[in-house]
């Protein structure tokens, strides 16, 4: 399979099965206890009906957007996600340069595998959110608020529903940690895709840059969950995060709300955005999705800050979807994850090719020129 034959998501997700030791593909394609939520995540957007208009003169379509007083020459970005090196050696580099190529938005997670300021460079000037987890080491806290600051990043983006590692099964199954903890059958995966073990030992060591000189990951092998457990602070509260967003003295983002009152909080503080995320259903199963749940917030705060949602998203369609429901912008994460894992920053950038191209298509087919034009009149949705 090469990347000529990669068309969609499942294209780009069969072929990173195709590359990726079983363990490290389970723990990018799995999700929480049963993976409900991340199933509804994509079913959701179903359940939703477009109705286009026509002969409106479609010749020149604009995709870009504002959001956070940052301009994206697309309504979508990559979405933060940890440990991009482990699923191809270019990891976060690759995607933070793709992401630039497109002009839109990317972030950096605190679990990245490169580091802000590298990430940064690659980005050729498009605007960077850095992911912040909130740890119980506020010295930690306070080091990478500043070293954010300093390498000028845009946007902040803390990460609100992680206040306990979600239950992910494959991952016990396997015995995925950092470093490998392998269960036998975890290590047998691993010797059958000897290209990515020689890639992964060939390339330079493998570092958690955000955290190296705060956190000793060398003591023992720590899985995500534990992370989330050990590492974070679970009694951060919105006193903490008022006190972040005063700090930081720029926008500020709130990823993993779900409910009104959340929406509300968070504006009343200061945020300038929300996005709307059950983490790709990583978290907590049995969450509503982001999609259902956007039109509520949107109502309720849209108003006042900006709405943006994530999860389950895999075409060009559901991206309209949620802009005309009101969102602002739309998050990728395995979308363009697998195809960094099938093909690196080549992948990446086909993924965003495709989007983009089947963005521009369906705005054509909608009868609209730009994205304010879209709108809940364009939508019927299922009983
Ligand atoms: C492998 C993986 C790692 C992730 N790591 C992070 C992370 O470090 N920080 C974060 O805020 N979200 C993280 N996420 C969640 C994504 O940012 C995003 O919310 C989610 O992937 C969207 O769902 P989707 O994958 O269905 O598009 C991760 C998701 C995946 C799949």
């Amino acid at each position: 399979m090469r990347l000529g034959d990669c068309h969609n998501f499942h294209d780009f997700r069969r072929m990173a099965q195709r590359r990726l030791p079983g363990p490290i593909f389970n723990y990018i394609d799995g999700a929480a206890d049963d993976e409900v939520t991340y199933r509804r995540n994509t079913a959701s957007f179903e359940r939703c009906d477009l109705v286009p208009n026509v002969l409106r003169g479609v010749a020149n379509v604009d995709l870009s957007v504002a959001v956070m007083g940052q301009k994206l020459a697309l309504p979508v970005y990559c979405s933060p996600t940890a440990l991009q090196r482990l699923f191809h050696y270019q990891g976060e580099r690759a995607v933070a340069a793709a992401a630039g190529r497109f002009g839109t938005l990317f972030g950096v997670s605190s679990l990245g595998t490169t580091s802000l300021e590298e990430a940064r460079r690659l980005g050729n000037g498009a605007p960077q959110c850095y992911q912040f987890y909130f740890h119980k080491d506020r010295g930690l806290n306070r080091a990478m608020l500043d070293r954010a600051k300093a390498a000028g990043v845009e946007v902040m983006l803390l990460t609100v529903d992680c206040s306990t590692g979600g239950n992910r099964e494959r991952d016990k199954r396997t015995g995925f940690s950092i470093p490998f903890r392998l269960t036998l059958g975890g290590m047998l995966q691993f010797a059958l895709k000897p290209v990515w073990g020689i890639r992964y030992l060939t390339h330079e060591r493998f570092t958690l840059p955000q955290l190296d000189a705060h956190v000793d990951m060398g003591g023992g092998a720590l899985s995500i969950g534990q992370y989330f457990t050990d590492m974070l602070d679970p009694a951060l509260n919105w006193g903490d995060v008022a006190d972040m967003v005063k700090s930081w003295g720029g926008p500020f983002c709130l990823k993993g709300i779900m409910s009104v009152d959340d929406a509300r909080r968070a504006a009343d503080i200061g945020c300038s955005g929300v996005v709307l995320s059950n983490h790709g259903g990583r978290q907590l199963d049995g969450s509503r999705s982001a999609f259902d749940q956007l039109a509520e917030i949107v109502d309720a705060v849209g108003d006042r800050i900006d709405v943006m949602m994530d999860g389950g998203v895999q075409r060009g369609t559901h991206v309209l979807k949620a802009l005309s429901l009101g969102a602002k912008a739309v998050g990728l994460g395995r979308y363009y994850l697998f195809a960094l894992a099938a093909a690196g920053q080549a992948g990446v950038e086909r993924a965003l090719e495709l989007m983009r191209l089947e963005l521009e298509r369906d705005m054509r087919l909608m009868g609209c020129t730009s994205i304010g034009q879209l709108s809940r009149a364009n939508l019927r949705f299922h009983p």
